[in-house]
């Protein structure tokens, strides 16, 4: 039993990657499913969807190495966060697709509960804000929503659950609903201090407390998989949330270490150690993982649009044929000719939460080219994640001084220098860029005593390091546009 099985269940694909006891990759399957967007601001996947092709990656990756499922000493899962999936206990069927948490359809259902004074309260406990984002309001709209689901969860006939959940429901054919700590803190419904479901919540949301799964430990021993499709007998031994999970892939493990993954959003997350510090600018506090007694927490500061401003200039402007041409449009002009760029398309997440800005370009005139544009989208990724860090720093009392990047656009060089030149830090990028799928890996080898903590820090390898080297004000004239641009998308809502 060499080899550990990461799943790495995100939201465009489903992964698997097989990793040796030197924590070296020997097998990766990957496999995209359906985006469903029945109305606009509504974003939904299809459960039984997501577990086909999941228990597909895994049987897949099995095959490309030759291996068995019993050549696995354990596996483990990082996933999505935040999406719900309600299904029924006895048939195991979901009640509704899943709502994924992107879909803004609770937009209401929140500014009710933040106009009524609840925020302060739950951010309080649960370390987040009232945004459709998290999980409680979406639960809450399927019971509202779907005849009879009300009635059944109250007889607890229903099972609510983020992806992880679901995942493990199937895998062992419904013998164990229970998710993870760092999952939990997701959904508004989780004291982050005590570690329990927070029966003020459940009342407030209207959950009915039968409907939730168990919360366990990050890396620990669950049970055994039984489906046959994935394969029966490998023991489930870590589940964390993906921006977590690559938190640890990053081995992010002393407080003050920090990671942004630039992907569809940008997630900046830093570890902040047993302490659980409250922003006071509208970050998240967040459980990081729990390993054996130990609770590690962290701040991120969640951006909703990054990669996906590259991927709208792509598909939506046909300006280039593949993302990672930006980056040769992008440097192939000396600056962005004066034009800036607010991807606010679902509006702004941290540290603003307007849900109703909107994206905009500034600053075009006829001298402005396709080149210009791309160069200002890849710099918008990094502003937006310097806004982040700005906030941070007050947050904690201290800059950040290293970030480790890693996600799609950490490849695209010009993104990451130019993040260290406006953030005036080291950007450093690892050696092995698949950071979720590691950290999960890492946890569950752990839980298994395939590694040690101390072993695992030896084997992070950085494969690049990024110094800034823009004049200081150069930095000040771009913030200072920035900004303004930013102010203009916020003035558009009013
Ligand atoms: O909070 C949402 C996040 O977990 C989604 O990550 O990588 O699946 O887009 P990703």
């Amino acid at each position: 039993m060499r080899y550990i099985m990461a799943i790495d269940q995100g939201t465009s694909s489903s992964r698997c990657i097989l990793y040796d006891r030197e924590g070296k990759m020997v097998a990766a399957a990957q496999r995209e499913f359906r985006q469903i967007f029945p109305q606009p601001g509504w974003v939904e996947h299809d459960p039984e969807e997501i577990w086909r092709t999941q228990a597909a990656v895994c049987r897949e990756a099995l095959r490309q190495a030759n291996l068995q499922p019993a050549d696995v000493a354990a596996l483990g899962i990082t996933n999505q966060r935040e999406t719900v999936v309600v299904w029924d206990r006895r048939t195991g069927t979901p009640v509704y697709p899943a709502i994924v948490w992107q879909d803004r359809r609770t937009a209401e259902h929140c500014a009710r509960l933040r106009a009524a004074g609840w925020e302060e309260k739950v951010q309080a406990k649960t370390g987040l804000l009232l945004d459709p984002y998290f999980s409680a309001t979406k639960i809450r709209w399927i019971l509202d929503h779907i005849d009879g689901a009300l009635d059944k969860a109250l007889q607890g006939e229903l099972a609510f659950g983020t992806v992880d959940s679901w995942l493990v429901w199937k895998m062992t054919q419904g013998e164990l609903h229970i998710t993870d700590v760092s999952n939990a803190s997701r959904t508004l419904l989780f004291d982050i201090d005590t570690l329990s479901w927070d029966l003020e919540l459940l009342d407030l949301f209207g959950i009915p407390a039968a409907m939730l799964p168990g919360v366990k430990a990050s890396s620990e021993c669950y049970g055994l998989t039984r489906d046959p499709l994935l394969g029966a007998g490998i023991r489930i031994a870590a589940i964390v949330g993906d921006q977590q999970a690559s938190l640890f892939g990053q081995l992010c493990v002393e407080p003050g270490m920090a990671k942004c993954t630039y992907g569809t959003g940008s997630f900046l997350v830093m570890n902040t150690g047993p302490e659980k510090i409250v922003s006071k600018h509208r970050l998240l506090t967040t459980v990081a993982w729990k390993i054996g007694d130990r609770v590690d927490y962290a701040l991120e500061g969640s951006v909703f649009v990054g990669g996906a401003a590259i991927q709208w200039l792509r598909d939506g402007l046909h300006l280039f044929d593949a993302a990672a041409d930006s980056e040769k449009l992008a440097v192939s002009v000396s600056d962005n000719g004066g034009v800036y760029f607010v991807p606010a398309f679902t509006g702004l997440g941290a540290p603003f939460w307007d849900p109703d800005a909107r994206g905009a370009i500034f600053g075009l005139t006829r001298g402005v080219s396709a080149a210009h544009i791309a160069r200002a989208a890849l710099e918008s990724i990094a502003f937006q994640v310097d806004d982040i860090l700005a906030v941070l720093a007050e947050d904690c009392g201290r800059p950040v001084s290293q970030l480790r990047i890693d996600g799609g656009a950490a490849a695209n060089r010009f993104l990451a220098q130019f993040q260290s030149d406006i953030s005036a830090l080291e950007v450093v990028r690892p050696a092995h860029l698949e950071t979720t799928a590691l950290g999960a890996a890492y946890l569950a080898g752990l839980a298994v005593g395939v590694w040690t903590l101390e072993e695992l820090a030896t084997q992070w390898r950085s494969d690049r390091f990024f110094q800034h080297s823009m004049p200081a004000e150069a930095v000040e004239t771009h913030k200072k546009q920035w900004r303004k641009a930013v102010a203009r998308v916020r003035a558009w809502a009013e």
